[in-house]
């Protein structure tokens, strides 16, 4: 039976000002139930502010944003109650081992067997080996998996990463889309953030591109190639990178 899709986040003209700072303009996206959305921009593009407004974080000044169906303005604790959030920098307690760093977020969630729950997550993460060493012995790549695996806890049915591969080697993130992955498939809806343009074409089933306050582009990685014109016939039929496309938007809306 095919079931219907639904929306897991409804985003409508969303504004932000920090005090003359206009950040967000009138920001519009929509993410599925079960799918990989990225938000896709330069560095002060806005998009942990627009993960902190999602998150409840912080409040938007205007518009309106609906997270698992909560409003959240008026409900903020039921959208916390359906996701988390891995934030830019890593929300990891340095001197306790990773073991304890699950265990103690697992009790914070009030789940039965806290424990069991630690173990299952290291051992889903490959952290069984380090699992009793302090985190602040961990590489960055270890680290990453320790929050992902610390921010799953209590099975949200959204969870948000803000830039989760920066920093990282290319093969720690090659591990860590192979999480992001996996959680998609289970039905998890993942919002994710990016600087990188590979990252985007790589995993993403939706992607939204924040510039200067407003999505100036958003679609599947085929729908936003059609944007892109002027795909050069060479010897062979070159097809436009997601960062030639993202040059080419935002060079024309610069010639405007
Ligand atoms: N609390 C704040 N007060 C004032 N200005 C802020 C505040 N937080 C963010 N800004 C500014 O808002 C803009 C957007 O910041 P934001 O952190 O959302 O960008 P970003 O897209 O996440 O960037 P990055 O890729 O560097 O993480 C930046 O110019 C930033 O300096
Ligand atoms: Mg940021």
């Amino acid at each position: 039976m095919k079931t219907m899709q639904t929306k897991s986040i409804q985003v409508k003209g969303l504004q932000k000002t920090y005090k003359q700072l206009h950040v967000l303009k009138g920001v519009d996206f929509e993410v599925e139930q079960g799918s990989i959305f990225a938000l896709l921009g330069s560095n002060g593009a806005g998009k942990t502010t627009t993960v902190k407004i999602l998150t409840t974080l912080l409040k938007p000044d205007s518009g309106s944003v609906t997270v698992n169906g909560f409003d959240v303005t008026s409900k903020p604790e039921h959208v916390r109650q359906s996701i988390s959030l891995t934030g830019q920098f890593a929300a990891v307690d340095e001197v306790l081992t990773g073991r304890e760093n699950l265990i103690m977020l697992a009790r914070l969630r009030h789940l039965p067997n806290p424990r069991q729950v630690a173990d299952d997550m290291l051992k889903r993460f490959g952290l069984t080996d380090a699992a009793d060493r302090k985190a602040a012995t961990y590489s960055g790549g270890m680290r990453r998996r320790l929050d992902i695996a610390l921010s799953l806890v209590g099975q949200p049915q959204i969870i948000f990463l803000d830039e989760p591969t920066t920093g990282l080697d290319p093969e720690a993130r090659i591990e860590v889309w192979k999480i992001v992955e996996e959680l998609a498939e289970g039905g998890t809806t993942v919002f994710l953030t990016t600087q990188y343009l590979e990252e985007a074409e790589q995993l993403a089933d939706q992607i939204a591109i924040l510039h200067e306050g407003k999505i100036i582009a958003s679609g599947t990685l085929q729908e936003l190639k059609k944007l892109f014109p002027s795909a050069k016939v060479e010897y062979v039929e070159k097809q436009p990178t997601l960062e030639e496309i993202f040059l080419a938007i935002i060079s024309k809306k610069e010639a405007m």
